[in-house]
């Protein structure tokens, strides 16, 4: 018989970096609906209990708090949760937005300490348990495709590296898969933070401009996220998930 090349997520462990909040929190909902155990990772205790409590999950939800930016925490969330099935990291904080001329490099240095620099050491320590047959899935976005102007070239050139980062790692790490997601803009928490109540009138904007007339929810961009770690044929892949942002 031809074996189904959709893996079943069913009793799979899934760690979300990220998960308390915004696309994180879409993925660890999703991953649930389709029964797996989740393991939500943050640095605010406070929003991990909350995502955890939102969740519900029956049991299935573990919250552990850990800046991915400090290599210790990330050792200690591998060694705490042991065997596991994916890596899933969303975690992420508003980027630098000042124009070149006017850049603040402690900004930018904790900026990419977080985002890159976090992925590597995840991807360094979820090596050591990964069960086989797993992935690791990491999240650009598309500021690297649309980058905001002006002060839009440190995030571009951050979302930009994870294709190049995933591509090597997949081939490093082989059987182990290793894709990307590039959303593009999402309805979440991050969006609160960066620009409060003209949110609505962004996104209003944006939403009569693409093609899909609306801008996403997490839940419009977990699939993608599930897909990767189903499909034990995608590897070294980013996939574009963004209502056809990048066409406009
Ligand atoms: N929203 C969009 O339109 C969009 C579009 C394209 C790409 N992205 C990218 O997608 C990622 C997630 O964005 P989002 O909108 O889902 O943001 P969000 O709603 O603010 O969620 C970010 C999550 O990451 C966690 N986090 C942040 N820094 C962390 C760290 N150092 N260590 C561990 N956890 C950390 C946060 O919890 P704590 O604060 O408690 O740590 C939270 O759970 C970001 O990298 C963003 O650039 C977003």
């Amino acid at each position: 018989m031809t074996r189904l090349p959709m893996a079943s997520l069913d009793g799979k462990k899934i760690i979300v970096v990220g998960g308390s909040s915004g696309i994180g929190y879409g993925v660890a909902a999703a991953a649930l609906e389709h029964g797996a155990e989740v393991v939500i990772v943050g640095r605010s205790a406070q929003k991990l209990g909350a995502a955890e409590k939102r969740l519900g999950g029956a049991g299935r939800v573990t919250a552990i708090a850990a800046d991915m930016a400090r290599e210790a925490d990330i050792a200690r969330l591998f060694d705490t949760v042991g065997a596991f099935d994916h890596l899933v990291a969303t975690a992420g904080t508003p980027p630098p937005n000042y124009p070149i001329g006017e850049t603040d490099m402690d900004f930018v240095r904790r900026f990419v300490d977080g985002k890159l620099t976090g992925a590597v050491m995840l991807a360094k320590h979820a090596a050591r348990t990964l069960s086989k047959g797993g992935s690791m899935i990491f999240t650009s976005g598309i500021n690297k495709d649309r980058p905001p102007v002006p002060g839009g070239s440190v995030v571009a050139a951050v979302a930009g590296s994870f294709s190049y980062f995933a591509r090597a790692l997949a081939l490093e790490l082989a059987p182990t898969r290793v894709n990307i997601v590039s959303p593009g803009w999402v309805d979440t928490e991050m969006w609160d933070e960066i620009v409060g109540a003209a949110k609505t009138g962004y996104f209003n904007e944006m939403g009569t401009r693409i093609p899909s007339g609306r801008i996403a929810t997490p839940a419009d961009i977990a699939p993608a996220y599930l897909y990767l770690m189903q499909n034990d044929f995608m590897t070294g892949e980013t996939i574009h998930i963004d209502g056809g942002q990048r066409l406009v």
